[in-house]
Formats: structure tokens, sequence, C-alpha cells
């Protein structure tokens, strides 16, 4: 599957904008600020139905205009699909397959698999724990939906939980029964998402390191792992064995909302240790590994969006990702760059069929 034609219309930057893109790679060179971003949001947008940046859909109108429109045709191999969003504010947001009008947007979302790779992600390695903790959810919810209903029953039991032991006030006995009964559920929620996450965890950590070895040459040695307390005890056991913290602190102290991933190199936390290209090798590989996972689960390449990546790395890991991704187990990806010799380069050294745009002005010109 592969987006060959894109148009968009008072999005963001672009008054208009027409391009026909290659199956394999495609590169957009240009200036900082000249628009590279925006045409991947387009792209990202139309397989998540928002934008990769902003849930608040009236920041992606162009400046003084009152609606704008993205359009893509994609190619299946046995037929194309011509996708269509409309916004413009206090109607609807329009979203639509071969002219048809989706009733949900969850209906559409998982037709046209994407991942993005931008620098805005560095926080999944530097960030809190709950940065990873939404990256583990957000994939194994996108293809499970018993996962995201579990999920979603967990957080809203959580809440319940913590607001009996927060508002109970100091001098009374918390409701013991009522505390039992969200234990119950909490306990039953959680063990079913522990499960899924170390299923995933332990599913896509050798094909990180595949990854990450690939990139760096064999250079560090890097290590991916699921930390939870889960796996010392079920959680109902802990939630009783720790009740008497719960009340004096007034907050669930156990549960899978403490899960982390533990990522390390040479032994030590990344976060601490690595340097920024570093950090960034770690974050490709983790997207890549992420890559192969959806291609597994749902039969289908996904477009890889790999946005402004390069900045930091050394021009042996940039030569490796795009070798990497130049192979067939990849399909069509979409590189943006400000460097265009850096790029053009490259790109001559690589077999297949690609194509390299330079942006100017609004303006996409083939090199
Ligand atoms: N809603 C909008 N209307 C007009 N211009 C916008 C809008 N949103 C962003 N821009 C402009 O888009 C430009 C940034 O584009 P971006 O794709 O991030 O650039 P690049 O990735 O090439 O550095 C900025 O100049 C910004 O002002
Ligand atoms: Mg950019």
């Amino acid at each position: 599957m592969s987006l060959t034609h894109l148009t968009l219309t008072n999005f963001k930057n672009y008054q208009t904008l027409d391009a026909d893109f290659s199956p394999r790679i495609n590169c957009i060179t240009g200036d900082n600020g000249e628009g590279k971003t925006n045409i991947l949001d387009a792209i990202y947008y139309m397989s998540f139905c928002k934008s990769f940046f902003t849930g608040t859909d009236s920041l992606n109108i162009r400046h003084g205009e009152q609606f704008f429109i993205v359009q893509g045709t994609y190619d299946f191999g046995d037929h194309t699909d011509e996708i269509y969003c409309g916004f413009e504010p206090g109607k609807r947001k329009r979203f639509k397959r071969n002219k048809k009008e989706y009733d949900r947007f969850a209906d559409h979302i998982g037709l046209i698999p994407l991942v993005m790779v931008s620098p805005y992600d560095i926080n999944l390695i530097i960030g809190g724990s709950e940065e990873r903790r939404k990256f583990i959810d957000g994939i194994i919810s996108q293809f499970d939906k018993e996962y995201l209903l579990q999920y979603q029953r967990y957080v809203k039991i959580l809440a319940q939980r913590n607001h009996l032991l927060k508002e109970t006030p100091q001098t009374w006995q918390i409701d013991d029964q009522m505390l039992q009964i969200y234990d119950d559920q909490l306990a039953e929620s959680g063990q079913f998402i522990y499960q899924k996450r170390k299923e995933f965890v332990t599913g896509i950590a050798p094909i990180f390191q595949k990854y990450f070895e690939a990139v760096s040459q064999g250079k560090e040695q890097v290590s991916l792992s699921y930390t939870t307390t889960l796996d010392e005890k079920p959680l109902a056991e802990q939630l009783q064995e720790n009740r008497a913290i719960d009340m004096a602190t007034r907050y669930t102290n156990f549960g899978v909302h403490k899960d982390d991933l533990e990522l390390g190199m040479s032994g030590q936390p990344i976060k601490r240790l690595g340097s920024q290209g570093q950090q960034k090798t770690y974050l490709v590989a983790m997207k890549l590994a992420q890559f192969d996972y959806i291609n597994n689960l749902c039969g289908q390449k996904p477009i890889l969006l790999l946005d402004d990546i390069f900045d930091k790395l050394d021009q042996s890991r940039v030569e490796q990702i795009v070798n990497l991704v130049a192979q067939n187990n990849f399909g069509q990806i979409f590189i943006t760059d400000t460097s265009t010799t850096r790029i053009g380069e490259i790109l001559k050294k690589v077999q297949g069929d690609n194509l390299h745009y330079n942006l100017r002005n609004n303006t996409l010109t083939r090199m």
C-alpha cells in the first residue's frame, strides 16, 4: 500500500499543494520553516484522522482561511482508495473513503497503518514513564480493541479508587467494602493489561536490538525490558497488602499505572548515559521495531515517516538508516531533511525507486 497522490487545500502553510509520490523512498529537503513537517503531518492525518501535533483542528487551517481539506490517493495493489478529510470550524469534521463518509473515525484507523518518527518522540527516551506507557498502549490498542476497553476500564476504576481514598475525610473510616469492589475490578483489568504489555515487550525487544545493532554497527550493547511490580505478585495481592500505605498516602501506589520500560545501554539507563546521537539511534530502533510489530499483526507494511531525524547523527548512522529502510521488508518511506546534498549523496547509493523533492516557497521541485 502506498500514497500515490496528495492534495492539500488551506492546510497549515499551504494554500494548495499537489504532489505525486514514489511507492518507495520519498525525500523532501528544504530549509527550516518551509513546510516539510506539515506535509508529513497531512499524511499522518489521513491515517489517524488527526494531526500528530495537535487535537485542535482549527490550528491546521491556514491563517486567514475558513476550512482545510486533505486528500490522498492510496494504491493497495488490487484497488485504489480516495481518502478525503475536510474541516470547517462549527461544523463536524468529515472523513470519507471513496466518497462515502465514515460514521466513526475509529472505523478508518488501521486501514492505512503508519509509523511516525519525529524529534518530538525523544521524550519517549528522556521523558517520564507515562510517555513510555503511552507508546506501548497506543500500539497495542490500535489493533486490539479488547485491550483498549480494559485499559479505559482500568483508568476509570483507578480514578474512582483514588477519589475514595482522597475524599474520605481524615477522621472517617474508609468504606472497606467499596474499596474491595474497586480492588477486584482494578486487579482484573490490571492483570489483563500486564499480560498484553509483557507479550508486546517480549516480542519487540529482540527486533529492537537487531535494528539498533544495524544502525550503530554493533558499537553499543542495548537492552529493552518491561518493569512492573506485577512480575512479583498478582495485583490483587499487592492491593490487599498495601492498603495501609494507600490509605496513608490517599493514593493507589501499586498497579500497571506505575509500569515502565527500562531502556539500557551498556548496563546503564540510556536517559542518563546516552549522547544525543545514541538516544536518537535508540529511538529510531524502537520505532523500527514498532514498524515490524504492526507489519506482522496486520500483514501490511506501514507507511514510515522519518521527520528530520538525522540532525545529531553521524554520517555513518544516517547511511545505515537509509540503507535499512531501502530494503524490501520496508514499504513506502517519507524522509525530510534540511540538507539537500546529504540526502542526494545517500540516495545515489541506494537501489530502487526513489524520489527527491526540494521544498521552497510552498512549492515542491524534483531534484
Ligand atoms: N495554520 C497555519 N497557517 C499558516 N502557516 C502555518 C500554519 N501552521 C504552521 N504554519 C507555518 O508552517 C511553517 C512550519 O512548517 P514546518 O512544516 O514545521 O517546517 P519545516 O518542517 O520545513 O521546518 C511555519 O512557518 C509556520 O508558521
Ligand atoms: Mg520540520
